[in-house]
């Protein structure tokens, strides 16, 4: 199972509306997907149809009862092939109920791999901070997808963010997650200042910045009180559109990390070869 951590530590810059329309356009591709939302805001909980006060067990279980399976608390959502791991305000006391916990870094992690034959991709919805949830999130997941919000301060925290990233693939073993892309979100049409900051990403981080990008549309702000994704919502706007082709651009591989891993592995396979050959050469001396 892939795991995809939505993660940036600055508050409103589009992690919810990504994980939960991420997941739907990856789900509405066929592929079997699980959103989990470990924000005790409950945002995806509540965008994707669930009443957080009406929940009997939630994530806040998962991770604090070894009892509680991840499968008890998934619901379905309007689309087949995506399911949600709901939460609610309990989970907040989950920041502080796992640092007591031996191995508190892996909960989530070791938790997951009891759903991981059941889903293709597993999307988790960060809270806005780098705190303990996100930290689980972080290593438990191979991949990360950073929205950042078009706007002037947009390369604030991201370095902070960055730095704990490589910190935890040193610190944490087994944890090779990497970033996959930083995700340029609520772009304006017309803006010069949106272009700028487009400008000045793409020429900072280069291809690390995904080809996709999300404007801000309205649709994408409305489609949460339909209880839904806009995948459903509104299928042929501009927001189901743009989180289908960031599904596509992550599911083909054509990202620059993924490129990279490609590139390694063909490495790999000539330095086998190579060894192979120097051994049958070896052999026939
Ligand atoms: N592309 C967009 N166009 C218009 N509105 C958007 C867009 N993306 C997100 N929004 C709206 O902006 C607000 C913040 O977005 P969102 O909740 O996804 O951010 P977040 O990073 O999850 O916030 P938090 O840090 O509080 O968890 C929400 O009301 C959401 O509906
Ligand atoms: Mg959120």
């Amino acid at each position: 199972m892939r795991i995809i951590a939505i993660a940036n530590q600055k508050g409103g810059c589009g992690k919810t509306t990504t994980a939960v329309n991420l997941a739907a356009a990856i789900a509405h591709r066929g592929l079997r997907t699980l959103i989990v939302d470990l924000d005790p805001q409950a945002h995806s909980t509540i965008g994707l149809g669930l009443n957080p006060d009406r929940l009997t067990k939630t994530l806040h279980d998962v991770l604090t009862n070894p009892q509680t399976d991840f499968m008890q608390v998934i619901a379905d959502t309007n689309i087949e092939t995506l399911k949600l791991a709901p939460c609610n305000i309990l989970l907040a006391g989950a920041e502080l109920e796992l640092t007591l916990v031996f191995g508190r870094e892996f909960v989530l992690g070791e938790k997951l791999t009891q759903v991981s034959d059941q889903f293709d991709v597993c999307i988790i919805d960060c809270p806005p901070s780098l705190g303990m949830l996100t930290l689980n999130a972080l290593v438990a997941s191979t991949d990360i997808v950073v929205p950042v919000q078009a706007h002037y301060y947009a390369m604030e925290g991201l370095k902070q963010l960055l730095e704990t990233v490589s910190i935890i693939r040193e610190r944490f073993h087994p944890c090779s997650v990497r970033i996959l892309g930083l995700l340029l979100t609520f772009v304006e049409h017309r803006t010069t200042l949106s272009k700028q900051v487009q400008n000045q990403m793409r020429e900072f981080f280069g291809d690390l910045v995904f080809k996709t990008v999300v404007h801000r549309t309205v649709r994408l702000a409305e489609a949460p009180s339909a209880g839904e994704s806009v995948i459903t919502y509104d299928p042929r706007g501009t927001g189901a559109t743009e989180y289908l082709a960031l599904a596509d651009e992550i599911l083909n591989g054509t990202t620059r990390a993924a490129q990279e891993e490609d590139k390694q592995d063909t490495e790999d396979d000539d330095t086998q070869a190579e060894q192979a050959k120097e051994t049958e050469y070896g052999g026939q001396e």
